[in-house]
């Protein structure tokens, strides 16, 4: 029913007019998906036996209201995994459980920001980041990406400019750090270094937001940025999402205690599910499954990866990318001629969903010089190699009626 209370003309909140529509969860049957970065059914874990033990054991625990910072066990977990990953001095006190990163992002969003407030990204950047820090009225700075990641030097002269104008500094920089979504690049051990420099020098926070740090299929996993940090100023951002199931809609907030007993403050929602928490607690302690998980995750996910990128080579030989190392996702630069954004249109009509590079862009693009406008993101990971030729067939024709 859609009268009621508009009858009355109850006005909205000033801050529903940063509301931006959200894409739809899923595509219709028959479009081949290479848009949103959805997980392959075939390669979820059977979680039978975990949820099984998770309502046999722990009954009361899981059907139970639980506490607002997350199952005590879970906290450990989460702090053991920040530590093998290179951090130090992190226990359970600096971990918060959230129902998914997006989550743990607006809540770190409701902490520190203001309206009028700026905070950086990258360009491109995660396009869900773009909404959520909307919401809160802030403007962007956008700093550019290299095959290194995001460039620290600009970091630099974006921060010492804002500050010799007399102008307030942005409160923080996000960042995703390994196989980048969208750009699939994994940022430099250097950079790693100099980020966290450049933010102590500013006093900025840095957000590290790593979903896709285990879904690697070759080279040596980095430390997190979070492991040159030594005074609290980088939150790290953590998920069960993209290696184990979105559905679980389990992450969690690393950082020091003072912010986390803060932002527990503000979860208002008594605790992040007790049971989801349980059941990835058993799958990932129990057995050796998630061994083999993981494993899986990253063979299929590297073939899928593969099978993309021989379809583009033979298909679409004129279009450039860089093969990421792990992760879910290709980003294509075409050739300046074509308009990604009549690209997507037209490929949905072939009944192949691809996301437009624009959409990755919080502002004017890098250095103000204009976001491209011939950037496209393509997902690997959800759909099958078979599908993922059929797809590439569609895109390339697609492009060919580009002209
Ligand atoms: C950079 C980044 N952060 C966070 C997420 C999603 O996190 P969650 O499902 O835990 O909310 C994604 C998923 O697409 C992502 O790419």
């Amino acid at each position: 029913m859609k009268t009621g209370i508009s009858v009355n003309r109850v006005p909205l909140a000033r801050r529903a007019a940063r509301l931006v529509p959200t894409l739809p969860a899923a595509e219709p049957a028959d479009v081949i998906s290479f848009g949103s970065g959805h997980g392959c059914p075939a390669v979820f874990p059977d979680l039978t036996e975990a949820a099984k033990a998770a309502l046999n054991k722990h009954r009361p625990e899981t059907l139970q209201y639980g506490p607002t910072l997350g199952l005590p066990g879970m906290r450990a977990w989460i702090a053991r995994h920040v530590m093998e990953n290179g951090a130090r001095n992190i226990g359970p006190d600096n971990v918060l459980v959230v129902n998914g990163a997006k989550n743990g992002l607006g809540l770190i969003g409701r902490l520190l920001l203001d309206e009028g407030d700026a905070v950086v990204v990258t360009a491109p950047t995660y396009f869900t980041c773009i909404p959520i820090f909307k919401t809160f009225g802030v403007s962007f700075y956008e700093v550019s990406q290299d095959e290194q990641g995001l460039v620290v030097s600009e970091l630099e002269e974006i921060l010492a400019r804002i500050r010799d104008e007399g102008k307030p500094l942005p409160k923080l920089v996000y960042n995703v750090p390994d196989y980048h979504n969208p750009s699939g690049v994994t940022m430099s051990l250097e950079r790693r270094q100099g980020l966290v420099r450049a933010a102590e020098k500013f006093g900025v926070y840095v957000v590290e937001d790593s979903p896709y740090r285990k879904v690697r299929f070759e080279g040596e996993p980095l430390p997190l940025i979070k492991a040159f940090d030594a005074s609290g100023t980088v939150i790290v951002l953590g998920t069960v999402s993209k290696l184990v199931a979105p559905g679980l809609r389990i992450g969690w907030v690393v950082a020091t205690e003072d912010l986390i007993a803060r932002l527990a403050q503000l979860k208002s929602d008594l605790g992040t599910s007790p049971l989801a928490q349980r059941i990835i607690l058993e799958f990932v302690t129990t057995g050796g499954g998630y061994a083999r998980h993981q494993k899986n995750v990253r063979e299929t996910y590297r073939a899928h990866r593969d099978a993309m990128v021989a379809a583009l080579r033979r298909e679409l030989p004129e279009v450039r990318f860089t093969v990421p190392q792990g992760g879910y996702y290709l980003w294509l630069t075409l050739p300046p001629r074509i308009d990604a954004d009549k690209l997507a249109a037209r490929a949905f009509e072939e009944k192949v969903g691809i996301i437009p590079g624009s959409k990755f862009y919080a502002g004017k693009g890098p250095k103000g010089l204009g976001a491209p406008t011939n950037n496209v993101r393509l997902c690997y990971s959800h759909a099958e190699p078979e599908e993922i030729e059929e797809g590439i067939k569609r895109l390339a024709r697609a492009y060919r009626s580009l002209g």
